[in-house]
């Protein structure tokens, strides 16, 4: 087993800190040092793909991705190099399809008929199909749409109808007025239904185009909770409260949220549902390996039979997940690393199964 670890980041972006590296790399390096392993920080770019190919497969047991795509021109590249390194039998934390379907707004939709989604929600990935479901949609109260790409509340809208039905079933028609509210800045735009449903035509562009749709949960207000995963464990919990503004939504800094962090022993609740869901997780989500590092979005809600409080899947996030606020977690992560390596370096697949 190679105990030399790779982690990828990118160049630029928001996630950096002194000498372009982000804060939070650093300290695995140094925790995976303490153990006897050694790493290194590699910037990608496509423009070396062959190189950092030769040079990882020759060199890494592992590699660990801390790359935001959006910081990416095409991820198309990286993506590719990712799977040609774990076919190479290089470990990939994570592999690249799970960070991409744990990423994607979908996963809320693949996970319908679990107890953390409701079964009102629905995901388009053509325009025509957009087009004639979402105003069916509206008829089940106020929606929340959602575009695939991005993690900051854009292409995020509240959309909640304000004229009464106005075709003869019930339904909206395209001339309704909708107020939109959007998670980037909490900014409302009222328009008729079908400008809003041309406008997102956007989000169904090209590959990982999608819209997902869901109830707008209004208990919103009262914060969702990022609940942080060390593999198959939550190892901290962030309660992020929008502002305290009237049409805000919005969980995200840029708007005005405010953040808490918390240990998972004060969810005892909230880390016994993850607990029991993580595996249907990690099948419905393509059955890869999980993530070494990734975080699970809930936002509160109140069942309507028995009045006791639920809590309702959001979004994954799988491939960037920063901890800087929580360095303390280098020391976990490098353990978690160290750990899994032996087991596999264990069961090595390469080796034929005992025949009698
Ligand atoms: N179903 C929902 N009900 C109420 N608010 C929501 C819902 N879905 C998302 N939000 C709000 O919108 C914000 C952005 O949505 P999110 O799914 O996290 O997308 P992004 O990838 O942009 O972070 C969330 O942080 C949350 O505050
Ligand atoms: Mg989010």
């Amino acid at each position: 087993m190679k105990q030399h670890v790779i982690i990828f980041e990118a160049r630029g972006g928001s996630d950096k800190g002194a000498y372009g590296y982000r804060p939070d790399s650093k300290p695995i390096i140094d925790a995976l040092a303490n153990r006897g392993w050694s790493s290194e920080i590699i910037f990608y770019r496509d423009e070396d793909r062959g190189e950092i190919y030769c040079h990882a497969c020759e060199k890494a047991g592992a590699y660990i991705s801390r790359v935001n795509p959006g910081n990416l021109r095409d991820e198309t590249g990286y993506f590719q190099m990712l799977r040609e390194l774990v076919k190479r039998r290089v470990v990939g934390l994570p592999h690249p399809d799970a960070m991409i379907n744990y990423g994607a707004k979908n996963a809320v939709e693949k996970l319908k008929g679990t107890d953390i989604v409701p079964q009102d929600v629905n995901c388009y990935y053509d325009f025509e199909t957009f087009k004639s479901s979402f105003p069916e949609s509206l008829m089940h109260g106020v929606r929340v749409a959602k575009q695939n790409r991005g993690s900051t509340g854009e292409g995020v809208w509240r959309v909640e109808a304000l004229d009464g039905p106005t075709n003869g079933d019930g339904s909206y028609g395209l001339e309704t007025q909708v107020k939109c509210t959007e998670a980037k800045d909490n900014h409302v735009e009222i328009m008729p239904l079908g400008d809003f449903i041309d406008y997102c035509v956007q989000y169904l562009d090209g590959e990982g185009g999608m819209i997902l749709d869901m109830p707008f949960l209004e208990r919103i207000t009262e914060g969702e909770i990022r609940v942080f995963m060390l593999r198959n464990k939550v190892v901290n919990v962030v309660h992020k409260k929008p502002a305290d503004a009237p049409d805000a939504f919005s969980a995200t800094l840029f708007s005005g949220a405010k953040y808490t962090y918390e240990t998972p022993d004060k969810w005892p609740g909230l880390v016994g549902i993850v607990s029991k869901n993580v595996s249907v997780i990690q099948q419905r989500l393509g059955n890869y390996d999980l993530p070494l590092i990734w975080t699970i979005d809930f936002i509160l809600d109140t069942d309507k039979e028995t009045g006791a409080d639920k809590y309702v899947l959001g979004e994954i996030n799988a491939s960037c997940v920063g901890f800087s606020t929580h360095l303390e977690l280098s020391d976990d992560i490098a353990d978690e690393i160290v750990r899994l390596m032996e087991a596999e370096a264990v069961v090595n697949p390469n080796w034929m199964a005992f025949t009698s």
